[in-house]
């Protein structure tokens, strides 16, 4: 067994497809010699992801010295953005703003490598079904591994806005420069360009704790165990969230265990064009000609030119998002029930969402120019035109949002004196059979 996979055994236990997720341990970056027993790389990982856990919330490696990784992503808030704010602001002044919103870093163990044709062996067992460009990390999956990932905020201008000497130079003066020394060796700070890989690969394992990154402890989680109950506004959501007819939700957003019975993450990883109104509140947005295309730049440079890419974002898993108060890739909505209200009256009701010109032409998909508008996803509930119903009226948007909040971590059915009232999942089972 590699090194890579004996890492993998240990610090992804719950994925499903350990060999190719994104945020495995690259091969090739290890810092401990091959040829070491299953307990020496299981005390190391612990010891970098110990360090890890340092280095993320240490805000002496940042530029600024004042903005670390939990600034961003806040373990209160689903390791997500601890505010409403679309973007957050860094740099050297912290007065740079980005363009995308900050998104959980929680379940993203079994995000795959990113592919432009991926084929699911989960999908009914049909391999040849093309799912389209799926996985990586970020918005618009242009990296596949954490460490790799974690180079990014480090290094950008509008975030922690440092550069490995920096990062380098800044451990080797923390508390815990010792325990660094202990984990990558006592020359470790002799090479800038070791430190940095050392910092990221931290970094990376600490991303893998599965007790603070994954720990599947929501009341839907309760609830496929059989140990509660849905109340009758969430089963109702539930049955509306899966219903290809109504928000077909699922469709997307998995809400069933996978195949080898790992639970369900709220995501199929694809990357997917919605047509999210431009978010005119971004600084970047004055400038009429800037687009964030996703997947086809401009943060992304491998895809450029091609035009089937431009447009698309990696869908978020939904656990947790009801700790979120920022929505979609531009953090433009605010509220769970305007995320869904988009869904169900986009087509419908454009107007609700798009600019309209003063001769009431609504500018609808006002973020994508229209070279690219064959790219938007049009399958139910995004199969209808102004005037229809809606696939959701108001009083379902309240329960499909009510059902979202049983996605959050940290359940205690001992706590919830209704556990025990509302719909089992056996008792599911029986009426949808
Ligand atoms: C200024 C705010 C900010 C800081 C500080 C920050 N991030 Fe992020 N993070 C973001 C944003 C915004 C994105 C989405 C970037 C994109 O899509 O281009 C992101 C994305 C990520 C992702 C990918 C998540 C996914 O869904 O694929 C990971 C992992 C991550 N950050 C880890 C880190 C680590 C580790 C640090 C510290 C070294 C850090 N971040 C510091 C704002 C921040
Ligand atoms: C065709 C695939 C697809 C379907 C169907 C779908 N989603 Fe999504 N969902 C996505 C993608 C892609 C994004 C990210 C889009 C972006 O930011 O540009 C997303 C984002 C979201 C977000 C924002 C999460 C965050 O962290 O910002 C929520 C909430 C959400 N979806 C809920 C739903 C609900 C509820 C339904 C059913 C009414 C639904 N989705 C149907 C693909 C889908």
């Amino acid at each position: 067994m590699t090194l890579a996979a004996l890492l993998a055994a240990f610090i992804v236990p719950l994925s499903g497809c350990d060999s190719h997720a994104a945020s495995t341990t690259k091969p090739g970056t290890q810092s401990a010699p091959q040829g070491q027993s299953r307990a020496e790389v299981f005390a190391h990982v612990k010891q970098m992801s110990a360090l890890g856990e340092k280095l993320f919330f240490d805000p002496s490696l940042s530029g600024s010295g004042k903005l670390a990784c939990a600034s961003c992503h806040s373990p209160s808030h689903a390791f997500g953005p601890p505010n409403a704010l679309s973007v957050q602001l860094g740099g050297s002044d912290m007065h740079q703003p980005g363009f995308r919103a900050v998104p959980s870093l929680e379940y993203l163990q079994s995000v795959p490598a990113f592919t432009r044709h991926f084929h699911d062996s989960d999908d009914e067992g049909d391999e040849s079904v093309d799912a389209g460009p799926t996985g990586g990390l970020t918005w618009d999956g242009r990296v596949d591994h954490g460490s790799d990932q974690a180079r990014i905020p480090l290094l950008s201008s509008f975030e922690m806005g440092s550069t490995p000497a920096k990062v380098a130079a800044a451990v080797k003066a923390s508390p815990y420069a010792d325990d660094f020394r202990k984990a990558f060796g006592a020359t470790v700070f002799d090479d800038e360009g070791r430190a940095f890989a050392a910092v990221l690969e931290s970094l990376e394992a600490f991303e893998q704790t599965p007790q603070k990154f994954y720990p599947y402890t929501s009341k839907f989680d309760a609830f496929l165990a059989g140990r509660a109950k849905l109340n009758d506004a969430e089963m109702h959501g539930l049955q509306l969230f899966n219903d290809e007819t109504k928000g077909n939700c699922a469709s997307c957003h998995i809400s069933q265990r996978a195949k080898d019975g790992s639970p369900p993450q709220f995501s199929d990883f694809g990357l997917i064009a919605l047509g999210v109104p431009r978010n005119r509140a971004l600084p970047i947005n004055q400038n009429p000609n800037f687009h964030d295309l996703g997947a086809c730049g401009p943060e992304r440079h491998d895809l450029k030119g091609e035009s089937e890419f431009c447009g698309i974002f990696r869908t978020p898993s939904l656990r947790n998002v009801a700790t979120r108060k920022t929505f979609f890739h531009n953090g433009i909505y605010h509220k769970l029930d305007d995320v869904v209200r988009f869904y169900v009256e986009r087509d419908t009701n454009p107007e609700k969402f798009y600019p309209v010109s003063k001769k009431g032409v609504v500018q609808k998909f006002d973020d994508l120019p229209k070279r690219y508008w064959d790219n938007i996803n049009t399958d139910p509930p995004f199969d209808r035109k102004k005037g229809d119903k809606p696939a959701l009226d108001e009083a379902e948007i309240k329960d499909v949002v009510a059902f979202l909040g049983t996605l959050t971590d940290g359940y205690d059915p001992s706590k919830d004196r209704d556990a025990q009232k509302g719909t089992g999942i056996n008792e599911m089972k029986s009426v949808a059979n």
